[in-house]
């Protein structure tokens, strides 16, 4: 069985929005967990635009709940992270004008900074991930980093496919990636704007072991409810 990591981010989101208390991230972390899913993944962003520290820290003290905490590679956020001892880290890449992490790591460019970070995060024990583009050179990168896994940012095909563009090129490029990762023994995640179409399609490659989805979730629980998404999800990843 493939895991679902579900992203909650949108949940501080909605509470940011009053400045109040509610909906509460700590509670729907637990809930998403108590509904089937195998992790919760949270994003301590530089602008703090959604989860804040004391939730990250909250979270990350929940010792029913495995959490994997996304940082970019700002020296603060890490040495916070380091503090907070998530169980799994997910490196990405982060720009303040940017709606939503759209591509992954520029790995060439910021090696020995990468090779810094991960040796921290493996020397605290926690799982360590890179969030990339589908790249065969940035999964040979990844290699030389000794990093644990690589999420492959799966931002162009959702919407390719959204669009009814023609994907063929890009799913191409993800399952390569992902054979390639998985041969150097590097586990394969995915993540960003799934839905229920492209993880299906996804779900065929035997490679990825983890899909982390975050804002069509949140968005299609309004509806049906937290339970009834993450069965449906659970149900694709069979
Ligand atoms: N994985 C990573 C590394 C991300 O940065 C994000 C977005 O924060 C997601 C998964 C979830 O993306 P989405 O909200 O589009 O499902």
């Amino acid at each position: 069985m493939k895991r679902l990591g579900v992203n909650i981010d949108h949940v501080a989101t909605l509470r940011n929005a009053r400045g109040e208390w509610h909906p509460n991230p700590i509670n729907a972390a637990l809930y998403v967990v108590k509904c089937g899913a195998d992790s919760v993944t949270i994003h301590l962003r530089e602008d703090r635009r959604h989860i804040k520290d004391k939730d990250a820290k909250s979270i990350c003290d929940l010792k029913k709940v495995l959490v994997n905490l996304e940082v970019s590679m700002n020296k603060d956020i890490i040495s916070n992270a380091l503090k907070m001892k998530p169980d799994y880290i997910c490196i990405v890449p982060e720009n303040r004008r940017e709606i939503t992490t759209e591509g992954g790591l520029n790995i060439r460019k910021n090696f020995v900074k990468l090779k810094t970070i991960i040796f921290k995060f493996k020397k605290a024990k926690i799982r360590t991930s890179l969030f990339i583009n589908p790249s065969l050179n940035d999964i040979k990168l990844a290699k030389l980093l000794k990093v644990d896994c690589i999420e492959i940012h799966t931002g162009k095909l959702s919407n390719k496919i959204k669009a009814n563009i023609n994907h063929t090129n890009e799913l191409n490029r993800i399952i390569k990636s992902s054979k390639l990762a998985n041969s150097f023994g590097i586990e394969v995640h995915a993540g960003h704007g799934l839905d229920y179409k492209t993880t299906k399609l996804l779900s065929k490659i035997k490679e990825i072991e983890e899909y982390n989805i975050g804002h069509f979730i949140i968005g299609e629980s309004i509806f049906y409810g937290f339970s009834k998404v993450i069965k449906n999800f659970k149900k694709l990843l069979k």
